[in-house]
């Protein structure tokens, strides 16, 4: 029965991201940007080259990937929330060698690649290590798959987080988060992971971010823009949003800096390795 557990799992993480495409990295806060920028410079796309993206959602580390090649090369960018597949369509429709397409970033399309990339996807995967065999076999020979994942975060914002946790029936309750446990624990546990897989020469680098919001407000614009979007929805089911407000607003007002600003880090890795 694992896999139709893990099929209701993948529907509901990609069910979210639907709804948020329309948001998604459009509140007015640099995130996304700056994770994809790290990988691209890491993975390194040559002219002419051709590069898969995975879980491209509107297109940060695609876009990217797309200029480096140049219309020699070939992108061809997959998620499988169709809201994210039309966005990413419309931002690329001056780059007619970027594809975007409807994909599971677990079942890659035949290669041979000489880039697999994906930014902040892989740790949503039921099976990752499927997932990495797959890759190897759609890599050119030596070719880089590189990924983004996250690090530790600002623990200062583990009140704020556990109020919007706590208050939700145990299943509505996210683990507490994606690094504690299983190939995502740790850089060691991950380097493993590849080198079992038949990955060598894996490179992991990792880079604090620190997240500026100009208010509250802007700080629920972009939970609801991403993947904590799943807490506030639950929320929302249950009847508990107005109630979650009165708890978390005056948090946010205590933290806040005399001009209303809000700031949270999390360290974002990025992982390179070659087949
Ligand atoms: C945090 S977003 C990252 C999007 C994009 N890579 C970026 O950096 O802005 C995660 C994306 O992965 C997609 N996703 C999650 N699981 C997926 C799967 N199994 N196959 C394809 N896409 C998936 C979601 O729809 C979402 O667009």
């Amino acid at each position: 029965m694992t896999e139709p557990i893990a099929g209701d799992r993948k529907a509901g993480i990609v069910g979210v991201f639907d709804r948020a495409a329309s948001t998604y990295d459009q509140v007015g806060v640099t995130f996304f940007g700056t994770v994809a920028r790290s990988l691209v410079d890491r993975t390194a796309p040559r002219h002419g080259e051709r590069v898969l993206d995975l879980g491209c959602g509107r297109g940060s580390s695609a876009l990217l990937a797309a200029r480096a090649v140049g219309p020699s090369g070939r992108v061809l960018a997959t998620d499988l929330a169709p809201q994210m597949v039309g966005g990413l369509r419309t931002r690329a429709s001056d780059l007619p060698w970027l594809k975007v397409e409807l994909g599971d970033a677990e079942h890659p399309p035949p290669g041979p690649w000489h880039v697999i990339q994906a930014s902040l996807v892989l740790f949503f995967l039921p099976d990752l290590d499927a997932a990495l065999d797959r890759y190897r076999a759609a890599l050119a020979p030596r070719g880089r798959l590189g990924f983004t994942w996250f690090g530790a975060a600002d623990e200062s914002w583990a009140p704020v987080y556990d109020a919007i946790v706590g208050a939700l029936p145990e299943e509505d309750r996210p683990p507490r988060d994606v690094t504690s446990s299983g190939p995502f624990e740790s850089v060691a546990a991950l380097e493993g992971h590849l080198a079992e897989h038949g990955f060598g020469d894996v490179v992991t680098t990792d880079v604090r971010l620190e997240v500026d919001f100009v208010d509250a407000e802007q700080w629920w614009a972009w939970t609801w823009s991403q993947g904590q979007r799943a807490l506030l929805e639950a929320h929302e089911r249950h009847g508990t949003l107005d109630a979650l407000h009165e708890v978390v607003d005056p948090m946010l007002h205590e933290r806040a800096a005399a001009d209303g600003g809000l700031t949270w880090w999390t360290d974002v890795r990025c992982t390179v390795a070659r087949s």
